[in-house]
């Protein structure tokens, strides 16, 4: 299988000359007279670098990234029951393990393939071809209190917590539309546009990313399922370690015409660091 040490491939950004107010997406049909997104993108084409090549110099600290293998008893991934039995508890033993967390708690899951997506299988959503981070400063923190007791988040929100999504195959290799992460040691806050992602019963805020030609994008090409990538989306640290990065699908053209199409499944968690660290 081919890999090469990059590849160039158009990349989607928020136009920030198209921001006129704050930028909002809705994932549901929005109300008259309201458009699905009030912002244009911008393609740039960018060079993607092959992760592989630089695995030791890769950290959730510095780049906000890191890749691991990682072994897994789940049979079907589109069985939703199945992946919380059996794939949570994987997850927080897997990403306590990497991060020396005192408690993981795992709050979500999306499974994606595009022909899945077209077809209406239940739950399944297509790959993402925007650069954009999940979390913000304001709604990590949020998250915490929505999905923890009150006085437990509380307690929580007075020391280090960070938001990692862990991002694996379910079928491997990963040809087809790849998943690219830029190195947060790349970007500034400039470059994260709060964004309003309006859900029917909530509005979380989401970063949609413009360009910037510092950007060190990276990809690890032909993940098997027994890989796994962790993207630091939220980091509540102040000292100078990765905050947020930013992630997107592409069209690698290193990808044959008849690869299969991408399936993948990224799981959230919420990791809360001891008092200490
Ligand atoms: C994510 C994400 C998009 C994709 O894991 O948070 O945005 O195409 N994934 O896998
Ligand atoms: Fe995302």
């Amino acid at each position: 299988m081919k890999s090469a040490s990059h590849v160039d491939a158009p990349m989607n950004y928020l136009d920030i000359d198209s921001i006129q107010e704050k930028p909002a997406y809705y994932l549901y049909t929005p109300p008259t007279g309201v458009p699905q997104r009030n912002t244009k993108q911008i393609k740039h084409t960018v060079a993607i670098q092959n992760a592989r090549e630089h695995i030791d110099e890769i950290s959730l600290d510095k780049q906000g990234i890191t890749f691991t293998q990682h072994e897994t008893a789940v049979k079907n991934f589109y069985d939703a029951e199945e992946v919380k039995a059996v794939y949570y508890p994987e997850v927080v033993e897997l990403v306590q393990k990497i991060t020396g967390a005192e408690k993981v708690h795992v709050f979500d899951h999306n499974v994606r393939c595009a022909p899945m997506c077209e077809r209406g299988e239940n739950g399944v959503r297509e790959p993402v071809k925007f650069a954009h981070n999940d979390y913000t400063i304001k709604s990590g923190p949020q998250r915490v209190r929505d999905l923890l007791p009150e006085e437990e988040a509380e307690e929580r929100l007075k020391h280090r917590f960070a938001v990692i999504n862990v991002w694996r195959p379910i079928q491997g290799p990963v040809q087809d539309t790849p998943l690219a992460v830029c190195d947060a040691d790349s970007m500034t806050q400039d470059d994260f546009n709060e964004t309003d992602l309006k859900y029917e019963d909530r509005t979380g805020e989401v970063y949609s990313v413009s360009h910037n030609p510092n950007h060190r994008w990276l990809y690890f090409p032909n993940m098997e399922r027994e890989e796994a990538m962790l993207l630091k989306c939220y980091d509540s640290a102040t000292d100078g370690r990765a905050r947020f990065t930013a992630h997107s699908a592409f069209a690698d053209p290193m990808s044959p015409p008849d690869a299969p199409a991408r399936e993948s499944i990224e799981t959230r968690t919420l990791v809360f660091f001891p008092p200490e660290a």
